[in-house]
């Protein structure tokens, strides 16, 4: 598909420079014609005349000198731009095929990427929906006790939430994609947000025996954001804090005003993240190995934070060192209470 678009964008800018080039060279040549006739041997004989060395009359041979003088500059000329178009016949199509393939470089990445998250998520789609068919399936095999079915349908609400939960995932992010989210905008404390969101992992911090700390500042620092979304982007990184420190760790979440923004820094004590994929586990589905076997997830969680901070006009990055521990920062600017109303 690419070569092809490639291909028919060569011969479009093949066409483009040529036909510049070519309506250059003809215009050169038209004037230069134009300039060796007649007006040409009038500014010679005007010259003569008025510099006042030359006494002679401006007679015949010196005419025939002139326009034999023009007809050779105007032959060099034809020559000069023979060669140049002929030589434009190489560079042309190869310097054509190359912008042409600059110009469609970043719609072929965008367009590998979309392929790749549809297929990664039809494989991620596909799994829960096989489980619940395995599952129904051996239930209506025979008949079966209720204390059996109440089983199944237990484990197949299961399923059907975390499938809920990845199709919302997804839909967050394709409408995303197409920027169609209809937000809400307020000013939003961001204590009270960070503080609810670790009240409510407050039983699975419990149950890693992980120690949290989190001291509140006095001032409360207003963002302006969307409430909802800002809690799911600190759940995000809590919960990701929590699934990757082993039990008896510590998570640290602190808040930072400087100038006019604020840090918030989600710091574990757990695997870490190698440098060589510090940039990728931002990429949708994107999970390292390590965690891959151990520990469930989509590898959703993090594109989505760092499109909830980028809808913030903030950034987030992590400081890392593989084995001992990650730092995620998220930086969102500041405003005073009654600005952001
Ligand atoms: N705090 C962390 N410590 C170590 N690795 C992490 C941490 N947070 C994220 N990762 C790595 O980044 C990957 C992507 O994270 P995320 O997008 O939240 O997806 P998920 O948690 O579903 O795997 C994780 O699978 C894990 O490998
Ligand atoms: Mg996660």
């Amino acid at each position: 598909m690419f070569t092809k678009a490639s291909l028919k964008l060569t011969v479009f800018y093949s066409l483009f420079f040529f036909l510049l080039f070519w309506s250059f060279s003809f215009g050169l040549y038209t004037w230069m014609e134009r300039s060796f006739g007649e007006s040409y041997i009038s500014q010679v004989k005007e010259k003569h005349y008025q510099t006042g060395q030359n006494t002679g009359e401006f007679n015949d041979d010196k005419i025939t000198v002139v326009t034999v003088a023009g007809e050779v500059a105007l032959n060099n000329l034809v020559n000069i731009l023979i060669i140049f178009n002929a030589s434009l016949l190489l560079i042309i199509p190869v310097a054509s095929w190359f912008f042409a393939r600059r110009t469609l470089a970043p719609i072929k990445q965008a367009h590998e990427q979309q392929k790749q998250f549809v297929s990664d998520a039809s494989h991620e789609l596909r799994t829960p929906l096989t489980i619940l068919l395995g599952e129904i399936g051996v239930a209506l095999r025979k008949q079966r006790s209720n204390q059996y079915y109440r089983q199944i349908l237990k484990s197949n609400r299961e399923e059907l939430s975390r499938l809920s939960l990845l199709v919302e995932n997804l839909l967050f992010l394709a409408r995303e994609d197409q920027n169609k989210h209809n937000l809400q905008f307020a000013a939003v404390d961001i204590t009270d947000v960070i503080s609810s969101v670790i009240a409510g992992l407050n039983s699975e911090i419990k149950k890693k025996r992980l120690k949290i700390i989190f001291k509140p500042p006095e001032e409360s620092i207003m963002v302006r954001g969307n409430a909802s979304l800002l809690a799911q982007l600190f759940f995000n990184l809590i919960d990701n804090a929590i699934k990757y420190t082993p039990a008896k760790g510590t998570i640290t979440v602190s808040l930072m005003k400087k100038n006019k923004a604020v840090k918030i820094l989600v710091k574990d004590t757990g695997m870490g993240v190698s440098p060589t994929i510090r940039e990728r586990i931002f990429e949708r589905f994107y999970r390292a190995d390590s965690s891959r076997s151990l520990i469930k997830g989509w590898g959703l969680g993090l594109p989505i934070c760092r499109a909830i901070v980028k809808r913030h006009q903030g950034n987030l990055t992590l400081h890392s060192a593989e084995g001992k521990g990650s730092t995620f920062t998220v930086s969102l600017p500041v405003v005073s209470a009654k600005s952001a109303r």
